[in-house]
């Protein structure tokens, strides 16, 4: 066993803790919108199709905002097409997951979801086949209210009041050679500037978010930003990152240490844009839409699309299957995303269902959770008011590709109103418990209200349909709390939650 002092002050106030920050993704792609979402044979679904148990579990979850409909799907997409009567619409090719898009879920059918799951809908536009007069009527469909040929054409449609979506993505990856009309920096910069331009002559309102690098390991990372954000920085409100995170070759220890990673891309995105700033000597600070992140292991063979002639409908794709690792390093990573909650104004876990999902669902039959779920619910549900830097004072061990690492990394959550505390705590041994020691001297009175942690002896047991809950979080009964300090004992490889009030 080792020993962590972590200590809270309301001093180390980050930001205030975001709710877009738990915002999650349902892209057309495999099985998370068609028998993921939708399911007009399952027994539960509504009159729109949609699985009542999977909105359930969407609620049980957290999820605060959704984006859509892609990722790499938005790319080719007309979104003409998924409107109207369902039995006139088209089938298309969908070239990013060479799959066929039955067009029966739409911009429509996808807001009456979003509002049955009591989510903010965040709306992607096609900056790869498409430009600015696609985006334009997209917008006006949405969110003029009426007198207009898209408007009226929405209310025929039965929508009689505008969607009002605020949250706007100018296009998906951009930067990346797989995108259908990937562009260099400067064409979307120029791109992406032009179609914010407009967007905002009918709604000023909006919040705009460039396309950043959709990963940190791009040869472009950097520069990139620096390009599209000099062409854009008046027009845009923020820029997106992309990050996902496996383990490769058994090296678990590089794996718990991916935050590290997350960190080292929102800092540098910062300083990215604050330099931009700096040259055009403006005020506006650019925000970091981290909208994709999570684990997921590209390299499997349930993550290569179908091809030749095979374009199937709602194919089984990125259905990847996690283990107690996965979501204590799904913890880690939501660690942070609140850390930096005075960058990131919002974020998506990608996705939602049944593509790297945390809710899977059988066509037609049941639906659960996979471990990943957990850290994701907890953090959603216990973390108000404001965020805390915690000052953590721990051994660290090495890492093949991050350096030396921290063996245990924390965040915490102050609420002011009412005084409630939450403490996110994982312990990336594989090896050893930590016990923590938490100062707490700095808000006093605070009682124990609830500790848990999730883990177990095997940390590669996965959830399944048969049994989602033997491994959940469980009540942590080593935590005490005594003369303003919290002490704990943590296993290896863990996610820990504890709870405090006044
Ligand atoms: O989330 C899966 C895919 O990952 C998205 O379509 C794309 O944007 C990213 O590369």
């Amino acid at each position: 066993m080792f020993t962590a002092t972590l200590t809270l002050d309301p001093a180390f106030r980050v930001g205030p803790v975001r709710r877009r920050t738990f915002g999650s993704f349902v892209e057309h792609l495999g099985r998370c919108v068609y028998t993921g979402i939708h399911d007009p044979s399952h027994p539960s679904a509504d009159a729109d199709g949609f699985r009542q148990d999977v909105i359930e579990l969407t609620r049980q979850l957290g999820v605060s905002t959704v984006r859509y409909p892609g990722g790499n799907f938005v790319s080719g997409y007309r979104w003409e097409d998924g409107i109207g009567p369902v039995d006139r619409r088209p089938r298309r090719l969908d070239l990013a997951w060479h799959s066929t898009e039955p067009n029966l879920v739409g911009v429509d059918e996808f807001m009456r979801w979003a509002a049955a799951a009591q989510v903010e809908p965040m709306m992607a536009v096609n900056l790869g086949t498409r430009g600015v007069q696609e985006a334009l009527d997209l917008l006006e469909y949405c969110n003029v209210p009426g007198g207009t040929a898209l408007s009226d054409l929405r209310r025929a449609n039965g929508a009689q009041a505008p969607y009002k979506v605020t949250m706007w993505c100018l296009g998906n990856e951009m930067d990346g050679p797989w995108q259908i009309g990937h562009k260099t920096a400067h064409e979307y910069g120029r791109l992406a500037a032009e179609t914010a331009r407009a967007m905002r002559m009918i709604d000023p309102d909006l919040e705009l978010v460039a396309s950043g690098s959709s990963g940190v390991g791009m040869p472009t990372f950097g520069e990139w930003e620096q390009t599209v954000l000099t062409e854009a920085y008046e027009q845009v409100d923020m820029i997106s990152a992309h990050a996902y995170y496996c383990e490769q070759d058994g090296d678990l220890g590089s794996f718990l240490a991916s935050a590290l990673d997350m960190d080292h891309f929102i800092t540098s995105v910062a300083a990215t844009a604050d330099a931009v700033r700096a040259h055009k000597k403006l005020s506006k600070r650019i925000a970091i839409s981290f909208d994709e992140w999570n684990v997921w292991y590209q390299h499997r063979a349930e993550s290569q699309p179908p091809t030749g002639d095979d374009w199937p409908v709602a194919p089984v794709l990125l259905e990847d299957r996690y283990n107690v690792a996965d979501a204590v390093v799904v913890g880690s990573l939501l660690i942070s995303l609140l850390r930096h909650t005075d960058r990131v104004a919002a974020a998506s876990l990608a996705q939602l269902v049944n593509v790297i999902a945390p809710i899977m669902t059988e066509p037609s039959g049941r639906s659960w959770k996979q471990t990943i779920f957990h850290p994701f619910a907890q953090a959603s549900s216990a973390a108000v008011g404001d965020v805390l830097e915690v000052a953590i004072d721990v051994p660290t061990y090495e890492t093949t590709k991050f350096g030396d690492a921290p063996l245990v990394d924390a965040v915490a959550t102050h609420d002011p109103e009412t005084g409630a505390v939450a403490l996110f705590a994982v312990n990336r041994s594989t090896a050893q418990e930590a016990r923590l020691e938490v100062d707490l001297r700095s808000i006093p009175a605070l009682r124990l209200t609830s500790a848990s942690t999730l883990s177990n002896p095997d940390h590669t047991w996965q959830a399944t349909v048969d049994d989602d809950s033997s491994v959940a979080p469980r009540s942590n009964a080593t935590a005490t709390v005594e003369d303003g300090r919290l002490s704990l004992t943590v296993p290896p490889v863990s996610w820990n939650v504890v709870r405090l009030g006044l």
